[in-house]
């Protein structure tokens, strides 16, 4: 049986990316007794280490990696262990070109960087099998192995391949999933410009068109190519799971990453991580949080890690900011507000070769265990260890918003009414007003659970599959409060249009039909009343015929001027709010504002803008998070009659809480 990740790691993990392949074998030592003093517990070792453990073809040297891993097991340094595949090593490309990706252009990438194979090389599966197998019986027993850290942010740079075996694949996925050329023909629509298939060998990728490609087709290919990636990491999983049953497997996720979907992901790993790299210029990161919050929600509230954020700056933007003092640590508690168990970094010391080098790290190029940097790990590392018994405490939200990643391939596939639509952007705007208003959030699927929820929001929603209308329906029969934004219920699982009016699957859910869709040029904007205020609208414009629901805004201007823009309807226990157009920020804070008045769902204490509060439970405590992105301290009234713990200031608290600026409180009651 596999071992929760909190008996794995009972505190916070607080570590990096470990690369001693790197280094010298002096620096080791040295390394080891710096973590310890900086509270590292857990390293991510060997991520990048194929060619240096198989030289050659079936020469595996693991010595090098003994010693390693018994020196920070000595050092009390547990270690997440890479399985090494994410960059596979020269020869064996030199071996088995067929092992190579290949771009669009039929041109095949090359070694000199990394994750250059073909997800659907058999031969690259084979031999990442066969060093998987290697890795885990040498390492099963060691005492410092904690869990596995499968590949690297599998599909980073490459997450679609053109190569003939990935051709020959695609045509068997889509034989599996369509079982007759009759049925794939029906599914992608070929009728249209005599697009029609007779035979499973005439299909190609979509790709190297004179003009649109087909959406249905396009939607199979990302599909095929998560698919493909995703068996890759299975076939890694299965061999890890065989021989050492008991210990968590993983692989690390992104930000703001399209071609993946999670959701699925995550039903296969034990931990959920994730990698995140918020641009300092943003500002205070609430995408950053949004990003959390998703990924707890991959696994239904399960705490995950952060496996990789950066101390400083990275190297890879074109002007890389760095973060301010103090900033680095906020951002970490942030982390851990939202969920996360693990706070760790790329990497633990600053390269000296390679594409890297100017990337921040845990010790600097100076080594001077008096930097800034060093400084500020340190005493996060050490900090983080006065959280004893956070590790597993969970979130409280009664707010969800829908996502799905197969809704934003299909959304922002060509050819749409409007073609600059951002799902994300769409998402990140009603998540922006949650956040601000420190109103905890959980991530659903469409299909997804939603009893435990009192209001829900499906931001743009253009896809529905058959019956995920019904747990919308059902949501808000027994109660619910549901927000569906324009352009939702419009197709399905195929990218073919629901017929019968738009949008037909949630046509009775919402009470009226968009007969029309009225984009908005670039420069263009339209004026909405609302209870006779008036605010900006932007992009679009949907012509609303009401059936049922009432209009609760209207729109000034242009031919529809008077027509609905936002309406809501009243059905079975609940009501569902339709959102008509692109509103301004502060129309949306009033609506959200007003249905969380309504529901009685409240941040956990009132707190000035830029105070981030968030609210972590276990059976018997509740964790409050107060993180001050302010450049100046807030004093915040605490909850009558309360008497806190601060965990980090060790001393009790009540009545009123001062936070300095650029800092953090953490109470226990
Ligand atoms: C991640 C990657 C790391 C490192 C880091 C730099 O995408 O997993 O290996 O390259 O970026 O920011």
């Amino acid at each position: 049986m596999v071992k929760r990740i909190d008996e794995v790691m009972p505190r916070i993990a607080f570590g990096g990316d470990y690369n001693p392949e790197q280094w010298d074998e002096s620096v080791w030592l040295e390394d080891a007794k710096l973590m310890q003093e900086a509270g590292v517990n857990l390293v991510s070792v060997a991520i990048f280490s194929w060619s240096v453990l198989e030289r050659e073809e079936g020469k595996l040297d693991f010595s090098w990696l003994d010693r390693v891993l018994d020196i920070l097991h000595d050092h009390g340094v547990g270690v997440s262990l890479a399985t090494a595949t994410a960059s596979p090593p020269a020869w064996l490309s030199k071996e088995y070109p067929e092992v190579l990706a290949v771009q669009e252009n039929g041109v095949p990438y090359q070694i000199g960087s990394r994750q250059h194979y073909s997800p659907n090389s058999k031969r690259f599966r084979y031999a990442v099998k066969q060093l998987v197998k290697e890795m885990a019986n040498r390492y099963k027993d060691h005492s410092a192995l904690k869990m596995w850290h499968i590949n690297n942010e599998y599909g980073c740079h490459l997450a679609e391949c053109y190569s003939d075996e990935s051709l020959s694949a695609f045509r068997e996925w889509l034989k599996n999933r369509y079982q007759t050329i009759e049925n794939l023909n029906q599914k992608w629509g070929t009728n249209f410009w005599s697009q029609r298939y007779n035979e499973w060998d005439e299909i190609q990728f979509p790709v190297n068109l004179p003009t649109f490609y087909n959406p249905s087709q396009k939607l199979d290919y990302k599909r095929f190519m998560n698919d493909a990636i995703f068996d890759l990491y299975k076939i890694e999983k299965e061999v890890l799971r065989e021989i050492t049953p008991d210990i968590p497997v993983f692989t690390n996720f992104m930000y703001e990453f399209k071609p993946l979907n999670y959701f699925g992901w995550a039903k296969e790993m034990d931990l959920v991580t994730w990698d995140s790299y918020p641009d300092p210029r943003e500002g205070k990161p609430y995408r950053h949080a949004m990003h959390h919050d998703l990924m707890r929600s991959l696994k239904n509230g399960q705490p995950f890690y952060l496996m990789e954020q950066v101390t400083s700056h990275v190297n890879w933007r074109d002007i890389n900011l760095t973060k301010k003092p103090g900033e680095m640590r906020l951002w970490s508690y942030s982390t851990v507000a939202r969920g996360g168990d693990g706070v760790m970094y790329f990497q633990w010391r600053q390269g000296k070769a390679g594409a890297e080098k100017f990337h921040g790290a845990m010790v600097p190029h100076s080594n001077d265990p008096n930097s800034r940097v060093y400084q500020e790990v340190k005493q996060l590392g050490n900090e983080l260890k006065q959280l004893d018994g956070l590790a597993g405490a969970r979130g409280t939200a009664k707010v969800a918003i829908v996502f799905d990643w197969e809704n934003w391939w299909a959304v922002e596939h060509e050819g749409k009414p409007h073609n600059r639509l951002s799902y994300l952007d769409q998402v990140y705007q009603y998540y922006r007003s949650f956040y601000e208003k420190n109103i905890a959030v959980d991530f659903v699927e469409p299909n997804g659970n939603l009893a435990d929820y009192q209001f829900v929001v499906a931001p743009m929603l253009y896809m529905i599959r058959d019956g995920e209308e019904n747990n919308l329906e059902q949501f808000v029969k027994n109660g619910g409060t549901l927000i569906v934004s324009f352009f939702s219920g419009i197709a399905d699982e195929q990218d073919h249009i629901h017929l019968g009016g738009y949008p037909a699957p949630l046509r009775s859910l919402l009470g009226l039909t968009v007969e029309e869709f009225a984009p908005m040029a670039d420069d263009e904007i339209n004026t909405i009343v609302a209870n006779g205020e008036k605010f900006t609208v932007n992009t679009w414009a949907d012509i609303i015929k009401l059936e049922g629901a009432k209009a609760i805004a209207t729109f000034k201007e242009n031919w529809y001027q008077d027509n609905p823009a936002v309406t809501i309807h009243r059905y079975g226990q609940g009501s569902s709010i339709y959102v008509g157009t692109n509103p301004s920020d502060d129309y949306l804070d009033q609506l959200i504002s007003g249905i969380l008045q309504q529901l009685e769902v409240s941040a956990p204490l009132d707190a000035p803008k830029d105070v981030e509060i968030a609210e972590r439970v276990t059976n018997d405590k509740r964790y409050l998070f107060i993180i001050n992105h302010n450049t100046d301290p807030v004093t915040i009234a605490l909850k009558e009659g309360v008497v806190y713990q601060d965990c980090l200031q060790g001393k009790q608290v009540s009545q009123t809480i001062t936070v300095q600026n650029t800092d953090v409180a953490i109470l226990v009651y």
